[in-house]
């Protein structure tokens, strides 16, 4: 493919994170802000769509004007899938930007974006490889041929993997996002302590719903004294079941290469599972702007002013 650009803007807003990063062509990243909200939604325990939207108003132009230089030729923008008003607010300061320096823009699938968090600079990996996307809002097994796209194998029939993570912290005790802080706890427990069932759905599909009502169950049969006392044991088996589940899907859909990609992709004891595959590197796992300005350059760049009709979607 032809060199199109020199530097290009990337904008991510399809959730809880308002973020702009600045990556070259080749893909190297020169600039990553990630204004996170979790703090913001800790306290309902999950994001709340119309405050997510109205925190990134607040964010957006402090953080792009954080990362945007002169050299920059061309914005790529996250347009689906995620919350609609939250997009709305990514889509339409790229498009106002765009417009005002008579930029090219190009909209980018999320999913591609964490994709293409594998295609940036030390990592560079290049296709054919299978690919696991675990994070709050999806789980997917793909088949990248090559960096413009992928072939969906397998998805989630219920809840994601992220998902999991977060309802099953909810339903210990702990803080939001979850699955980091059952990360953290996971280490002090045995993972062998409790048995939580692994779904077997046909195909390369995941569930992860019976996981969560197990818990749900066990946690309910705890007096409270004990469910302290047994809070990191439960925490470690739990999260081996869904490591477990990832895994065995992952080695189910073959191919020479794997790797690893999304919020869940920082889980220490899923890395720890799969030493030989290609692993998002930690900073790149949750929700970014680089992985989208990376995806940018596989992407059709819509020439100015064409682009002013372009559609936020909440659907992929
Ligand atoms: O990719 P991401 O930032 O947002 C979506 O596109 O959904 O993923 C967020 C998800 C959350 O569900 C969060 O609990 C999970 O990634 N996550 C983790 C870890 N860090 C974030 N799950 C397991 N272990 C972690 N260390
Ligand atoms: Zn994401």
């Amino acid at each position: 493919m032809a060199r199109r650009t020199a530097l290009i803007l990337g904008i991510e807003t399809s959730c809880d994170e308002t973020a702009a990063a600045v990556v070259s062509w080749e893909g190297e990243i020169l600039s990553s802000i990630v204004a996170s909200q979790d703090e913001l939604h800790a306290r309902f325990g999950g994001v709340v769509p119309e405050v997510a939207s109205r925190r990134h108003l607040e964010l957006i132009a402090p953080v792009i004007e954080e990362v945007l230089t002169d050299e920059v030729e061309a914005i790529a923008v996250t347009s689906r899938p995620g919350l609609i008003g939250a997009l709305l607010v990514g889509v339409s300061a790229a498009k106002a930007l765009a417009w005002a320096r008579r930029l090219p823009l190009m909209p980018v699938n999320h999913l591609h974006g964490h994709v293409a968090s594998l295609y940036l600079r030390p990592l560079d990996l290049q296709p054919p490889f299978t690919c696991l996307l675990a994070s709050g809002g999806h789980t997917m097994l793909l088949d990248v041929q090559d960096r413009s796209g992928y072939t969906v194998l397998g998805t989630t029939l219920d809840d994601a993997a992220g998902e999991a993570f977060d309802k099953g912290a909810r339903l210990l005790g702990l803080g939001y996002p979850g699955g980091r802080e059952i990360d953290a706890l996971a280490k002090q427990g045995d993972p062998t302590a409790y048995d939580f069932p692994v779904a077997r759905v046909p195909g390369l599909d995941f569930s992860f719903s019976g996981l969560k009502t197990s818990l749900l169950y066990k946690v309910r049969d705890l007096a409270p004294q004990e469910l302290e006392a047994r809070r990191a044991d439960l925490a470690a088996s739990y999260q081996r079941a869904i490591v477990r589940a990832l895994v065995e899907r992952l080695e189910a859909a073959g191919g020479e290469r794997i790797a690893v990609v999304g919020g869940v992709a920082a889980n220490s004891e899923l890395r720890a599972a799969l030493p030989d595959a290609a692993l998002a590197p930690l900073p790149l796992c949750t929700d970014n702007a680089a992985m989208i300005a990376s995806a940018g350059r596989y992407t059709d760049p819509v020439p100015y002013p064409d682009y002013l009709s372009l559609d936020a979607r909440a659907t992929a």
